[in-house]
């Protein structure tokens, strides 16, 4: 059944992948029943099937080892020629969570020492797999060291966390090192599980919900649930403990957070929230919160008239409204986006403008953008990271109209660029001022009274 479902999830994505070639030639079914793109479609579940040129054989999709080298499995492949697809084959791959260790040709696990040295694990190596088609290709990297001694890096998302705490680990489980000092999740009663460990419901951070099912009850050093008037944990009004950082006992908006003068927690409002006069809850700035329908919270204080139309974020540091995917304030490559921090359906709509990467690279650098969302069946192109209907003045200099930059043929997907030009009737003269060439549209007459003065000039110079 596992198996069943992991394979049509993989058939989903790899459809999807071939989409855009598909459709483009015809409204297709699958690709896989299409005996001309797989030989093997016209066999009794042939879309399972997959064509291995070597033997000339159909087998089974995603199936281990032979024909397989051991340990791989038999993935499919698209062979396209000037991007249509041609064919579906086979190709031996490794299989999820292992990648190709170029030295031997053999998977190896990901994020464990494979084949590696001490002190290093096995990732995956992004290059080669450029390089190499689709394959996953994996490499050796040394294990970093975190600032803090308490704490142990996790390969998977480069980050360090806390030795015996719960984590990148799943609910049960705490982060310890594991074999050939890579870190891991596990949980036992052994060693310096001992005291973590609940008689057999998991493994625990103290001072945690963790197993406790009683409400106000902590996983306490002792393995059990239970709470104390003397812990921090403590809430004098309800009479509970509750985990620090959790909205425990508080208002929306709102922690349960360490007072350090009074040695206990007390609700206090969130990071990024602030409370309006001697409102019961915390707000986001810049959202309704306790304003007036219209009108927008802005510092403990004060509610200010909504300042910005639809389509527009707030910059408090500009107190001006940007165009959302517009360049706006923010420095090159960056965009005016949503401040993704702020959950409408909890914090409500916030109109505060940040500004975001337009795309991320491989590197996590930010990349220049270029597809603003335009309409293009509503007539609509992109001109300066703005979307323009075509044949508009608007964006131009007079005389001149937008009209669709022409493309080469592989950025069909992207949306219409518009370019500038003079409109019929209006002749071009190119300005060189300051490095930057502008165009300049001459009206009927201009261009009618130009054309005379150059025909009297010669005319005259003929005279002499
Ligand atoms: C692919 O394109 C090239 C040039 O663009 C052309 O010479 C060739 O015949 C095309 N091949 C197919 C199979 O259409
Ligand atoms: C565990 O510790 C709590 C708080 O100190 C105490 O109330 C409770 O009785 C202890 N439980 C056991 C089983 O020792
Ligand atoms: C806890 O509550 C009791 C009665 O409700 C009160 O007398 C006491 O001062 C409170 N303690 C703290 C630390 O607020
Ligand atoms: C809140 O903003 C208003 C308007 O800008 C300002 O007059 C007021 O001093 C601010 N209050 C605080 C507490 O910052
Ligand atoms: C907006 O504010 C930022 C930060 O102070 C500043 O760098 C930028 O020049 C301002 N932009 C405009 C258009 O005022
Ligand atoms: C514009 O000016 C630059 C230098 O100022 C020059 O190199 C360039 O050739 C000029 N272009 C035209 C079209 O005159």
């Amino acid at each position: 059944m596992f198996l069943k479902t992991q394979i049509n999830i993989k058939l989903y994505y790899l459809l999807n992948c071939f989409a855009i070639t598909i459709s483009k030639s015809a409204v297709a079914p699958p690709a896989w029943a299409d005996p001309k793109l797989n030989p093997c479609a016209t066999q009794p579940r042939g879309w399972q099937l997959l064509y291995w040129p070597p033997d000339g054989q159909c087998y089974k999709i995603y199936q281990i080892g032979y024909p397989c080298p051991e340990g791989m499995e038999l993935t499919p492949t698209a062979i396209s020629s000037n991007s249509s697809l041609k064919h579906i084959m086979a190709e031996c791959k490794c299989p999820p969570k292992t990648a190709e260790y170029p030295d031997d040709n053999r998977c190896y696990k990901l994020f464990t020492n494979g084949p590696c040295g001490k002190g290093q694990y096995f990732a995956p190596d992004k290059n080669i797999e450029l390089a190499k088609h689709n394959r996953r290709w994996g490499k050796c990297k040394s294990l970093d060291n975190c600032q803090n001694s308490n704490e142990l890096f996790w390969p998977q998302d480069n980050k360090c966390y806390l030795y015996l705490s719960q984590g990148p680990c799943p609910k049960g489980q705490l982060l310890t090192i594991g074999p050939d000092d890579i870190s891991t999740c596990k949980c036992n009663h052994k060693r310096e599980m001992r005291k973590y460990w609940s008689n057999g419901n998991g493994c625990y951070e103290h001072f945690t919900k963790g197993p406790c099912k009683e409400n106000g009850h902590l996983f306490l050093p002792n393995q059990s649930c239970g709470c104390h008037s003397l812990l921090p944990h403590y809430y004098n009004e309800t009479r509970m403990c509750y985990e620090i950082g959790t909205i425990g006992p508080c208002n929306a908006g709102e922690q349960f957070l360490l007072d350090y003068n009074k040695k206990s927690a007390t609700c206090q409002c969130k990071k990024g929230h602030i409370r309006y006069e001697k409102d019961l809850n915390c707000y986001r700035p810049y959202t309704q919160g306790p304003c007036n329908h219209g009108y927008i919270l802005i510092n403990k204080t004060t509610c200010i008239e909504q300042p910005c139309k639809k389509g527009y974020l707030y910059f408090p540091i500009n107190k001006s409204c940007y165009r959302i995917g517009s360049r706006g304030p923010c420095k090159k490559n960056h965009i005016v986006s949503f401040d993704f921090r702020t959950r409408p359906s909890i914090d409500g709509i916030s109109y505060n403008g940040v500004c975001g990467c337009s795309q991320l690279g491989d590197n996590h650098e930010c990349l220049e953008r270029k597809e603003t969302i335009c309409n293009s069946n509503n007539n609509m192109v992109l001109f300066n990271n703005q979307c323009f209907k075509i044949y508009s003045q608007s964006p131009c200099p007079s005389g001149a109209w937008l009209v669709i930059q022409r493309q080469s043929k592989a950025s069909d997907f992207l949306p219409h660029e518009g370019v500038c030009e003079c409109m019929p009737g209006y002749k071009e003269t190119i300005l060189n001022n300051s490095e930057k060439e502008e165009i300049k549209c001459n009206g009927p007459t201009v261009a009618l009274a130009e054309f005379l003065n150059r025909q009297s000039r010669t005319v005259s110079n003929f005279q002499i």
